[in-house]
């Protein structure tokens, strides 16, 4: 088992440079599926989850070249690709949906695993189907597989989503552009991300208008060609170091974002007691001795992310006074507070809410992650606890946060990461 070992409390200082958000570069690596020819895409995360996507694409007929030292990615998409993806890989990663949208759109026909539930919730994927049908696509489900297919191509419709889904807009928005006429989608997510997409399809000739509001206009072009594009930054890693600043009373300067798609996190930082300076592309976070219990309601862009919410229960774990969070979004996604009582966190969760009161001290311990941001969350607990925590289920942080452990480092966090004994084999030998 793999872990990361951290003694606290110890602040975070210095300068740390986020790369491109792990949740725009998955989907514009599917989106290159929709033009035949060498698409590039620089300021690519070293991550996990860009691996397993490559590899998805690799079996879909691409060439995959990552080049790690030069954080750039060509993906050389065959005439025909591929149309099944497989369970091992939607398993292994969720966001392997999103091959969904393209490939229906470009080959008439898409197989994708269903990915089933996760550690954050029972996520559905009704907008998906629906959207698809309304395109003109047949959709059903067999032995396991999302099967999309539209022989004669997609047509042009007016949809609108229930509910702003970041997945449902993308593989619908991405499956829009190679239909005939034009297509309208109402209530889209409207994440940065969403913006970073629309922006690679128009560099490939997409015609889309209305980008960044909750309409998207799509009008059908009958082929797109392969684009050169630089992937935005994380606003999600940016956020858990600028969160780690403020838990552990530290000073940091976060590179390489645009700190207005931090705009509900920092505000909430300030309220926590936090100097916040903002520069075109950094943020320096300066938390004060210790912070005090906020009141957030995750919701969808531009209110407060989800997947920064972990984050608030551990500020508010430690803060003076009480907090309270409502989870809009992921059901599971209270899963981690179990872990966090084990440093002394005094947190109690009803329905949506959780409610939080504020211990002076945490106290290290040995926790487990059960997601991405839960395992990071765990880990800037950990700093700001005393003693030593040992932070399990590391395979889910490496998914998303490239260079972990050495920007802790560079942080002035004391850290360790290695690997330890099965616990069952550790009781039985
Ligand atoms: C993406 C992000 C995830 C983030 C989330 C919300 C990626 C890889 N993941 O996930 O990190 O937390 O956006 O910002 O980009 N829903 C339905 N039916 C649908 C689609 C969604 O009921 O057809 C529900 C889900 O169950 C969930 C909510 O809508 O409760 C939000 O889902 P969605 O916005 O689609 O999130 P993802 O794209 O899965």
């Amino acid at each position: 088992m793999k872990y990361i070992k951290v003694e606290g409390p110890t602040p975070l200082k210095g300068r740390v440079r986020v790369a491109g958000a792990k949740n725009s570069v998955l989907k514009l690596m599917a989106a290159t599926l929709l033009a035949q020819g060498t698409s590039t895409l620089r300021n690519v995360p070293d991550i996990i989850d860009v691996r397993i996507m490559g590899e998805l694409l690799r079996r879909l007929g691409c060439t995959v070249d990552h080049d790690r030292a030069a954080a750039s990615l060509r993906i050389d998409v065959p005439q025909k690709p591929g149309v099944r993806a497989d369970y091992e890989l939607v398993r292994a990663m969720r966001a392997s949906i999103c091959v969904l949208g393209p490939l229906v759109a470009r080959c008439g026909e898409a197989h994708v695993a269903l990915p089933g539930g996760d550690a954050i919730g029972s996520r559905g994927l009704d907008m998906h189907q629906q959207g698809l049908e309304e395109l003109g696509a047949r959709v059903h489900i067999e032995h396991g597989y999302f099967i999309a297919e539209a022989p004669n191509g997609l047509s042009h419709a007016d949809i609108r989503l229930d509910f702003p889904s970041v997945g449902a807009t993308e593989n619908l928005l991405m499956a829009a552009t190679l239909t005939q006429g034009t297509t309208i989608i109402d209530n889209v997510a409207r994440e940065p991300e969403i913006i970073d997409i629309c922006r690679q399809l128009a560099e490939m000739g997409a015609d889309i208008s209305g980008i960044g509001s909750s309409r998207l206009e799509i009008t059908g072009v009958s082929e797109l060609h392969p684009a050169d594009h630089c992937v935005v930054g994380d606003r999600i890693v940016a956020g858990s170091w600028a969160f780690g600043a403020v838990m552990t009373g530290g000073d940091v300067v976060v590179d390489g974002i645009d700190p207005a798609h931090l705009r509900a996190v920092l505000d909430k930082l300030e309220c926590a007691g936090a100097t916040i300076e903002k520069e075109e592309s950094s943020i320096r976070v300066h938390g004060p001795q210790r912070p005090a219990g906020i009141r957030v309601s995750t919701l969808p862009y531009p209110g407060f992310p989800t997947d920064l919410q972990p984050f608030v229960v551990a500020l508010n774990a430690l803060a003076e006074g009480t907090g309270m969070i409502t989870e809009n979004l992921f059901e599971g996604r209270w899963r981690f507070v179990q872990e966090l009582t084990r440093l002394g966190a005094r947190v109690r969760v009803d329905g949506h809410h959780a409610l939080v009161i504020g211990v002076e001290r945490l106290s290290g311990a040995p926790v487990e992650a059960s997601d991405i941001r839960a395992g990071a969350a765990l880990v800037m607990a950990g700093l700001a606890a005393d003693g030593v925590t040992e932070v399990t289920g590391v395979e889910h942080i490496d998914r998303g946060y490239e260079n972990f452990v050495n920007h802790l480092t560079e942080l002035g966090a004391i850290v360790e990461r290695g690997e330890s004994p099965d616990p069952v084999d550790a009781v039985l030998g």
